[in-house]
């Protein structure tokens, strides 16, 4: 059975969970690889809308087991919190399974998330969204994180836990950064380690047992390649491996296990926080993107910047990720526009290149050569097969997945779980 890999190739934000959504259908098992709950997955499912952070947008299927996987950065309180809300809108969440190698964000964690955006200075902020996983991930390199297994050890827990308090008070109060109330902090935690006690497992056993059972396997990616830490333009990216490599990493899945590799890829672009974005639009027609694209982030609600499709950036990101199958999403965003435009290479300092540069000060630098399409002036909200499309809208998905040279599986034309389809 198949073992599908699913990542965004853009910045974030593409419409992941809505696809996970579409190809859990026919999934047993759906598991999250990395990142935290920094991501914001929208699923809308007829008037229903859900955004999950942390949890599998599986989860929202009634026989699909959820997985959050070794790789991840986990906030206790924010995860209790995300189970406790779906659990009130009746969904079940017996059938998540938590990681005992996955990592904990602690509440110093986000202080220092914090504490380090504030002081950077200007042209230095990442614009996280302040969750903590940079410092989460920082301690788990650095040999002193805290893992899901202590959860399952509440008095070696609490050791950590003040011991930790104390040493970011003792080490950061003199800097000016925020107190830790460890008394209050620590009957906080309690209270979500009490809560997730039943949920912890080793999930490599698992997930290798669902492996043998012949189940299918959908692995969510969050972010996107050009948050990668290592392939995305650093330094504004985030702490994980976002692209496909990281599945299996942060799962304990061997490469060979997987067996096709999904890229969602929005219409156009956007990015929310900091950092080089060479075909953002500052003008009335990014607006017009982000107003008609409802672009406002799904986790700390910031305006998201908004701009035409970078193909040579979405070269990279499928090359690095093995893109099998491109799933496109908000093609109907660019529904009443009369030209739509393809970014197709990059003019640095006078030359042209279709190299995605390693430098972000070159990034910087870059001057879009654009190629430009007719619109199709017609809506797609409806669409159900590739046939009901305008041509112009054909002739677009075609320009791209040439360029990409990727295979179009899935095309999307609306949030909803219905305005979707394979292709
Ligand atoms: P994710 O982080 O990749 O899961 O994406 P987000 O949920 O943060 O952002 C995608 C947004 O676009 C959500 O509000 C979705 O409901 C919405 N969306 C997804 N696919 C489509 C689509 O094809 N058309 C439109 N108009 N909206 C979509
Ligand atoms: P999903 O999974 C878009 C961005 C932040 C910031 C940078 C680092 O919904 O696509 P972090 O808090 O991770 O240290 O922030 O990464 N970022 C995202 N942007 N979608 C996301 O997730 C993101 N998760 C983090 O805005 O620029
Ligand atoms: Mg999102």
């Amino acid at each position: 059975m198949a073992v599908s890999v699913l990542v965004g190739v853009q910045w974030g934000d593409e419409g992941k969970g809505k696809i996970i959504d579409v190809l859990t259908a026919d999934a047993g098992m759906v598991i999250r690889f990395q990142g935290g709950n920094n991501a914001g997955h929208t699923v809308e499912i007829g008037d229903e809308k859900f955004v999950l952070h942390l949890i599998p947008s599986g989860i929202l299927r009634k026989d699909t087991d959820c997985v959050i996987a070794n790789g991840l950065v986990v906030d206790p309180i924010g995860l209790m919190d995300e189970m406790k809300a779906l659990t009130g809108r009746g969904i079940d969440v017996s059938k998540l399974q938590l990681s005992c190698r996955c990592h904990l964000i602690m509440p110093w964690h986000k202080l220092l998330d914090a504490y380090n955006e504030n002081k950077a200075a200007a042209g230095k902020k990442i614009g996280t969204t302040k969750r903590g996983i940079g410092p989460a991930y920082a301690a788990k390199a650095n040999r002193t994180g805290i893992r899901g297994l202590e959860i399952l050890h509440k008095d070696r827990f609490e050791k950590l836990f003040r011991e930790g308090a104390e040493d970011y008070n003792r080490t950061y109060g003199p800097l000016g950064a925020e107190p830790l109330d460890a008394d209050k902090a620590w009957a906080e935690m309690a209270i979500a380690i009490d809560y997730l006690k039943p949920y912890v497992k080793d999930t490599v056993v698992t997930i290798h047992q669902a492996v043998k059972e012949g189940k299918h396997l959908l692995l969510e990616g969050a972010q996107g390649a050009f948050l990668d830490i290592d392939h995305g333009t650093y330094p504004f990216v985030t702490s994980s491996n976002t692209t496909s490599g990281g599945a299996c990493t942060g799962t304990g899945l061997p490469p060979k296990a997987v067996t096709e590799v999904w890229g969602v890829l929005k219409a156009y672009m956007t990015r929310v926080g900091e950092g080089p974005f060479p075909t953002e639009l500052h003008d009335d027609l990014g607006k017009y993107l982000q107003d008609k694209g409802g672009e406002f982030g799904a986790t700390t609600g910031r305006p998201r910047r908004c701009g035409w499709l970078d193909l040579v950036a979405s070269k990279y990101s499928c090359m690095i990720n093995g893109v099998d199958y491109l799933a496109v999403t908000k093609l109907d965003v660019l529904d009443d526009l009369d030209e739509i435009k393809l970014c197709t290479g990059y003019r640095i300092d006078g030359k042209v290149t279709t190299d995605f540069p390693a430098d972000v000060s070159d990034m910087a630098r870059i001057e879009p050569v654009y190629e430009s399409m007719p619109g199709w002036k017609t809506s797609t909200v409806e669409a159900r097969t590739m046939d009901d499309l305008p041509e112009n809208a054909r002739k677009y998905l075609k320009r791209v997945a040439e360029f990409l040279d990727a295979k179009i599986g899935i095309i999307s034309v609306g949030p909803r779980r219905d305005q979707t389809f394979r292709v």
